[in-house]
């Protein structure tokens, strides 16, 4: 059999069929695999014969040309390592896996070791877009070595997002980095979509703004600042009509947000290495809280609901998430910049804004400054250092502070606005109250603390009044 192929994609879910179409439009040499006959058939059949998909594993490998690259798009956890297994006996040595699924960063740390000592290559990438994205041009976030990287760039820069002609892919850092990566993007996802949702309830039922008008407060925001693809979405999802029952459709929806885990882990991991993000906390704790609907409602009979009304001018509301949004880029970048040294992944933070400008789920114009701001000094801790970004996020604070009020006020949760808040405050704060914890540890578990004055460390006895 000859192998006719110069790329194999495994997969072919709605993120992997519209990824295939795009790089076989984009000329390359691509194959696809789909275990059920009558769905590649399917797929073969829309495609008019231009593409060939197979539900034989051997001779999806076999068409390939050797060393052969073959990128899974497939569900994360077990099922990848299934489809892995499945492939292996028809490997030969040098072939290379790309996992472009929402693999957990240990997992593919597992995957590269194992694959590695087979004498197979093995990349994880971050791929965010969603099915338009795949379609259209994704940003994709890989990990691995330059070689690796050489390998399959030049079909990745094919089917890429483009900003200002750049794709929107490059390496992201050694081993998991490229997963990494894609899972801090979807914890600052996370916090920008919670902060729209609260954004959205302070407007419509404490200000009590129809559903209309704030679709038209998202549409006009779009245009300016707040430009990003999450504004975009918002704007058209708040205008789409019921097609079940009269009104709007998002009236019609359930309440309760569902997650498959990346946000989860984001903080999980953040958790780990000390970093605080807690807007992406306070993101996966609030779509938890809204799973519990019929507990809600049960506390909701006996302790009132929420009745509260707010007076604020949209252009503030607006600030407020624009500083919100700024501040969930800096936690997350802060957090993939930590990793990138406990982890050994040389990540580039300049690199991450640059391929993050466009085709992901997080895009926004705010990412070209973010970008500028680690061009400048690529070793900036956090990027309220940043002389533009500090003064920008500056001006809007007021903004988010009565936002936050108005909402503390009428009882309405904004757990994401307020605890990006908290953020800032936090570390614009030279005393925290941070001594009265250290002293309560050491007089329960005489862990003993510090002094401001003076060096050592200290233990008092605490029921003594006279002092140590
Ligand atoms: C992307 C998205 C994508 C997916 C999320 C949804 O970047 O294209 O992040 O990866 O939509 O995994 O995650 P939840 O189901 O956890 O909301």
């Amino acid at each position: 059999m000859e192998a006719n192929h110069d790329f194999g994609l495994i997969g072919l879910g709605t993120m992997g069929k519209a990824l295939l179409l795009n790089m076989l439009d984009n000329g390359n040499q691509v194959v696809g695999y789909n275990r059920t006959p009558s769905k590649a058939q399917a797929i073969e059949a829309e495609t008019e014969g231009r593409l060939k998909v197979y539900s034989d594993m051997e001779a999806f490998v076999k068409s390939i040309r050797r060393p052969r690259a073959i990128m899974l798009l497939v569900t994360a956890g077990a099922a990848t390592d299934e489809v892995i297994e499945g492939m292996l006996p028809f490997l030969e040595p040098d072939d290379f896996i790309i996992d472009g699924g929402n693999a957990h960063y240990r997992d593919t740390d597992r995957r590269l070791k194992d694959l590695t000592a087979k004498g197979f290559g093995f990349m994880g990438m971050g791929v965010s877009g969603g099915e338009e994205g795949a379609r259209r041009g994704p940003s994709m976030m890989p990990g691995g070595t330059p070689a690796q990287y050489d390998r399959v760039g030049k079909v990745l820069e094919s089917v890429a997002a483009r900003f200002d002609g750049a794709p929107c892919v490059a390496l992201m850092g050694h081993g998991s980095a490229g997963h990494y990566v894609k899972m801090v993007h979807n914890g600052i996802e996370y916090a920008i979509m919670q902060a729209i949702a609260e954004v959205y309830d302070v407007l419509h039922r404490g200000a009590d703004h129809g559903v209309p008008e704030i679709a038209d407060l998202f549409g006009k925001w779009n245009e300016g600042e707040l430009a990003s693809f999450l504004t975009e979405i918002t704007h058209v999802v708040l205008q789409k009509r019921d097609d079940l029952a009269d009104g709007w459709l998002v009236d019609a929806i359930s309440d309760k947000a569902k997650a498959k885990g990346t946000g989860k882990w984001t903080s999980q991991d953040a958790f780990d290495l000390g970093i605080p993000v807690p807007a992406i906390d306070a993101a996966v704790s609030a779509r938890q809280l809204s799973g519990y609907k019929a507990l809600r409602g049960e506390v909701s009979a006996v302790q009132g609901g929420v009745t509260g009304v707010v007076s604020l001018n949209p252009d503030v509301v607006r600030d407020a998430l624009l500083a919100t949004m700024l501040l969930a880029y800096a936690q997350g970048l802060t957090l993939i910049r930590t990793a990138s040294l406990d982890y050994g992944y040389e990540t580039n933070l300049e690199t991450v804004a640059k391929v993050w400008r466009a085709g992901c789920i997080i895009r926004s114009v705010q990412l070209e400054p973010i970008r500028a701001a680690f061009a400048a000094n690529p070793d900036l801790e956090s990027l309220l250092l940043d002389a533009a970004f500090g003064e920008k996020v500056r001006g809007l604070i007021p903004s988010l502070r009565s936002t936050v009020e108005a909402a503390v006020a009428a009882g309405i949760p904004a757990p994401v606005l307020s605890a990006s808040l908290a953020y800032y405050d936090g570390f614009r704060s030279v005393r925290l109250p941070a001594n009265v914890i250290q002293a309560q540890r050491d007089f329960f578990g005489a862990h003993t603390y510090e002094r401001l004055d003076r060096e050592g460390s200290f233990h008092a006895h605490w029921s003594d009044s006279s002092g140590q």
